[in-house]
């Protein structure tokens, strides 16, 4: 992996960002002409793109409830934690227990600014600098913040992020030092596009990829499979990501549920 720190994303307003994208197709505010010319590319190929954000957003709220509610996590690490909006992560994770201490880490300066204005407003809510493409410096980073304590369990958040490292950045070995900061009893939540085979995921792909975002792989179940190497699959495992324990709110006939995966893992 690189030594050198990889640049942050660009600030400039005529170049689309993953976190405004994505806000934008989830119905938020944050967002520029670039932006929204980036989503109408996804948009022309697969019309409901929107719904795998939403789906994502779901799942994430699923997710955050068991870990808190059902595995006893008390603190957690976000990372590629995005614009705030509707159900941030330390709201649902301190309305279950306001004993949560949630760190959010992102490498997108306006990501972080937002984050530190409108989240790390307790001191029970951190807001750190970091890319996922050097994992080690964002564990030091948070060890060195004393937010979190990492020798206790935690949870990571890996939703939706990966999907934006290329293969080049290597997204194999990036979790796997994830895996490996990881203490007994803590969890990883993770959340990708997926690559089931069919022809919108190559389309969709494309759109992402050369529609003005960038960014945005479709990989294979073996792919994401590999991110949960030598971690226990909480049940019912890596699937969709709509069929992850779903709920009342949950969009089980969803029209782009074979387009999205998930699944938590945890470190025995
Ligand atoms: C699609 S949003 C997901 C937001 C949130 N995790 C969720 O699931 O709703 C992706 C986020 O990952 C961030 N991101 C992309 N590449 C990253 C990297 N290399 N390091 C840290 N964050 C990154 C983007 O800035 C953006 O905020």
């Amino acid at each position: 992996m690189d030594e050198q720190a990889p640049p942050p994303p660009d600030l400039d307003p005529t170049r689309a960002s993953p976190a405004r994208v994505y806000d934008y197709l989830l119905g938020g505010k944050e967002h520029l002409e670039a932006d929204r010319r980036a989503a109408h590319a996804m948009r022309n190929v697969v019309p409901e793109v929107g719904e795998i954000a939403k789906d994502n957003r779901s799942f994430l709220r699923r997710g955050v409830s068991y870990l808190v509610r059902e595995a006893g996590i008390r603190q957690i690490l976000d990372i590629g934690s995005g614009l705030p909006g509707e159900g941030n992560v330390n709201e649902l994770a301190q309305a279950i227990d306001s004993d949560v201490r949630v760190a959010y880490v992102d490498n997108d300066p306006v990501v972080l600014a937002h984050a530190r204005a409108l989240l790390a407003t307790d001191d029970q809510t951190g807001v750190v600098t970091g890319d996922l493409r050097r994992p080690a410096t964002i564990f030091e980073a948070v060890a060195g913040q004393r937010l979190l304590d990492l020798d206790e369990p935690f949870a990571v958040l890996l939703s939706g992020v990966v999907h934006h490292l290329s293969d080049d950045d290597a997204p194999d070995r990036v979790v796997a030092t994830v895996r490996e900061h990881l203490s007994p009893g803590s969890h990883l939540l993770l959340s990708h596009f997926l690559d089931d085979d069919e022809p919108r995921a190559a389309a969709l792909e494309r759109a992402f990829l050369h529609g003005g975002l960038g960014s945005g792989r479709f990989r294979t179940w073996a792919d994401l499979r590999g991110y949960f190497d030598g971690l226990e699959l909480v049940e019912p495992g890596l699937v969709y990501a709509n069929d992850w324990r779903p709920d009342a709110l949950t969009a089980t006939e969803s029209p782009v549920r074979t387009l999205y995966a998930a699944g938590v893992g945890r470190k025995a």
